[in-house]
């Protein structure tokens, strides 16, 4: 009566194989249950509109592996959400109501079922027999419910590989929840430490630069000094980039000239990029661009990226800055032509500590990335190994620029 079948198929829901492979088996019992050759389930694919052949089971001839959306007897299917039965006189056509199927050839009985909920449609199931055959009341309503079934086993797979992705994100973030913890303890300690170190070096500092001046140039002790007063500056350096880092001063925000900060930042590096032999390309936007911003702060948010990538080009090369507006949003580009960083280390870049240079902090990024957030700004970066480094912040376009619409 069809209920053996029906129980098969049921059992295979809880069967641990791909969806592929219950297919196989639903569409062998099927052709085999209701007297048909050959059964092919295809997959309607939605991203590129296509049916796809997903199984296939009995006779090989005119199988036919893809339909367009608008191909074939899956099309007709398609459109009218129901089943379709078609009887083929002369099995060398491959016409049917004007529509053509290379399917059908060498076939005389054609019956294809969509697979449907109320609201989508997830495929169709093509059935071929070589002699005449017509489909009892009963048999049809065996089909419906198989049909049934594998959009049924269909759901259940998108569910499935949707609860995949949500939990390997999860998993994700979990991770990174952990490192962010880890991160703010480390953050939180380095503002401590650095608050304790700097004071006694600031006057180590001092004393050492009031001892060289009292010393001779010629005197042995003189280069000592000259050392001392040297390190003492990088660390005075990396103390303010963590205190700079981890400590919320509070920002000036007026309307400013983009090009003017930007002009500004790299005016501070023309010797450097002289001396290095990396030539400065300047490509500003014709139209004058307004931003919202603390003048001071994006420069050093600008500085930050402009000294890695003179960093990341020894051996000279090209250093491009852009500016230009794009809808309510002001864009600065710097590209350099240094190589880039490896792929599996781009993700750690605005990291704080996270550093691939000798006597680097890893906070120049960090620094650059707050300053930028709080400026209710973004930071994107493309990275080509090999090539170099693009940096694009994107800034909000003050009211007047982005016709009142800032976000
Ligand atoms: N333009 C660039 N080209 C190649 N690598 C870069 C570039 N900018 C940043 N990086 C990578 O990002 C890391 C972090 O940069 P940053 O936060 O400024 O710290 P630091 O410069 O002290 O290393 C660098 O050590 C480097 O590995
Ligand atoms: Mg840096």
């Amino acid at each position: 009566m069809g209920y053996e079948l029906l129980g098969k198929i049921i059992e295979l829901s809880a069967y641990n194989r791909s969806l592929e492979e219950r297919f196989r088996k639903v569409a062998r019992l099927t052709a085999q249950e209701l007297g048909f050759d050959s059964c092919i389930i295809y997959g309607w694919n939605r991203e590129d509109n296509t049916f796809t052949k997903l199984a296939t089971s009995g006779a090989r001839k005119s199988v036919i592996n893809m339909y367009g959306h608008k191909e074939g007897l899956c099309s007709w299917v398609k459109r009218n959400r129901k089943t379709l039965q078609i009887h083929n006189p002369d099995p060398r056509n491959i016409l049917w109501n004007q529509i053509e199927d290379r399917g059908i050839k060498g076939f005389k009985t054609i019956v294809v079922s969509p697979i449907k909920d109320e609201s989508h449609l997830y495929g169709v199931i093509y059935l071929k027999a070589g002699d005449r055959l017509s489909l009892a009341e009963r048999k049809k309503n065996i089909l419906n419910v198989v049909a049934r079934l594998l959009c049924f086993f269909i759901k259940c797979d998108i569910d499935y590989k949707r609860l995949k992705r949500t939990y390997t994100k999860l998993k994700e973030m979990q991770a990174r929840l952990g490192n962010a913890e880890k991160l703010m303890a480390l953050g939180e300690l380095s503002a401590t430490l650095a608050h304790e170190i700097k004071n006694p070096l600031v006057s180590i500092g001092g004393l050492a630069t009031r001892l060289q001046k009292k010393l001779s140039k010629d005197s042995p002790e003189y280069i000592y000094v000259e050392h001392i007063v040297k390190e003492v500056t990088k660390l005075e350096d990396i103390i303010n980039d963590i205190l700079h880092f981890t400590e919320d001063r509070t920002l000036k925000f007026t309307a400013e000239k983009l090009d003017s900060i930007v002009e500004e930042a790299i005016k501070g590096f023309e010797d450097i990029c002289r001396r290095n032999s990396i030539k400065v390309e300047k490509l500003f936007s014709q139209e004058p661009i307004s931003v919202i911003a603390d003048a001071g702060q994006l420069k050093i948010a600008l500085d930050n990226i402009i000294i890695n990538a003179i960093q990341s080009m020894e051996g000279g090369g090209t250093l491009s800055i852009t500016t230009y507006r794009r809808r309510r949003w002001a864009h600065v580009e710097i590209k350099d032509t240094g190589g880039g960083i490896e792929p599996h280390l781009i993700g750690n870049i605005f990291n704080p500590f996270f550093t691939t240079r000798k006597g680097g902090t890893g906070l120049g990024l960090p620094i650059t990335h707050k300053i930028v957030t709080r400026h209710k700004g973004h930071i994107d970066v493309a990275n080509e190994y090999g090539k170099g480094i693009t940096f694009t912040i994107r800034l909000p376009l003050t009211d007047s620029q982005s016709g009142g619409e800032m976000k």
